[in-house]
């Protein structure tokens, strides 16, 4: 074979901030990007991380991380602490002036000294809200002024395959490149609707949700309905799924296993217990409740870094026509 028939695969690289249990890292590595940088706080987290990722560059608190410690990457992601600004708090938010989502500033900062091609930011969908949208705007605002273009579209998690009903915001900024973003985010065209519109007869049918099974004479009659979990952000633990119960027909209800949540995630079973636990399996289960309850869900960031990678590609075969990029005026 000759060497002019071998392709050259393209690995982009990538650098992650607040990385809890490595939610973007997971589903970065699966679309093929090469992992260079963790920067998390959390001792059980980075256990975790230690655990899947042994050979990578890792800090702890950004607030003391130099842009000089951050390897090179194309890519940066960020989803940066929530509790703040999530609506599930009831009452007054901070918002980005409170301690824990502030931190989107020590993010940007070191962005505006790297300027890496390429930020993904994730945050709970109140961020839209929080401070009348005055919070969203001033992400959107650092980011813009540092040379990105943005783009932003909130998905729920239920829509890519797992049984979870969780709305989070995505924002996607690419330094002087007005259309990678929206080529990221949004499709071009509309697809063609994967549902079935009549039956064979010509038809309507009903939904197939809407149809009930069973034998009211052997048994209960139940809805075909597709239940979702609900992940809102919850007031005292900052842990996603502390108000959804599994509830049984005796009336006992228990919360959601680590593994149950794992699953519902996206994460590979036990993908949060370490190897070297030494706590009680309670508390075991909380560290881990807790920190997959935080993470993003995988499959979501997944699609995008797919997304990206080609659009990405595309970008560099691009560039090499193009000798001027677009001016940036007038994106936003
Ligand atoms: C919303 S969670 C991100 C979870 C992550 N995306 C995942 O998939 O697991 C925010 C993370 O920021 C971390 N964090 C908080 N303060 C930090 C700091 N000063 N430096 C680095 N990480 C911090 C928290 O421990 C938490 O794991």
């Amino acid at each position: 074979m000759s060497n002019n028939s071998v392709k050259p695969t393209v690995k982009f690289r990538h650098a992650s901030f607040f990385t809890g249990i490595g939610g973007f890292d997971l589903a970065f590595e699966r679309a093929g990007f090469e992992l260079m940088f963790q920067c998390e706080i959390d001792s059980f987290c980075n256990r975790i991380l230690k655990q899947h990722w042994p050979k990578v560059p890792k800090a702890t608190d950004i607030r003391k991380v130099t842009y000089e410690q951050v390897p090179f990457a194309e890519v940066w992601t960020a989803g940066f602490p929530c509790q703040d600004i999530s609506v599930a708090r009831m009452g007054p938010r901070s918002g980005l002036r409170g301690k824990r989502s502030g931190l989107f500033y020590d993010f940007a900062r070191l962005v505006g000294e790297a300027l890496p091609r390429v930020v993904l930011v994730e945050n709970v969908s109140g961020l839209l809200s929080s401070h009348g949208g005055r919070d969203f705007q001033i992400v959107i605002r650092t980011l813009a002024k540092l040379g990105y273009a943005i783009g932003w579209r909130v998905f729920n998690s239920k829509n890519f395959g797992v049984p979870q009903s969780r709305q989070r915001v995505y924002i996607v900024g690419c330094y002087r490149d007005w259309q990678t973003p929206a080529e990221v985010l949004f499709e071009s065209q509309r697809r063609k609707r994967n549902v079935v519109t009549s039956g064979q007869d010509g038809k309507k049918t009903l939904s197939p949700f809407k149809k009930s099974f069973g034998d009211s004479v052997k048994g209960p009659i139940v809805q075909g309905l597709a239940y979702c979990f609900y992940a809102c952000s919850a007031r005292h633990t900052g842990t996603d799924w502390s108000r959804t119960y599994i509830s049984y027909p005796d009336g006992r209800v228990r919360r959601l296993t680590p593994r149950e949540g794992e699953g519902i995630q996206g994460f590979p079973t036990n993908w949060t217990l370490p190897n070297d636990a030494t706590e009680n399996p309670d508390e075991l289960d909380t560290l881990r409740y807790h920190a997959v309850g935080n993470a993003v869900t995988v499959p979501v960031i997944q699609w995008i870094a797919k997304r990206l990678k080609d659009a990405l590609i595309r970008k560099g075969i691009e560039e090499k026509k193009v000798s001027t990029l677009p001016e940036l005026a007038g994106v936003l």
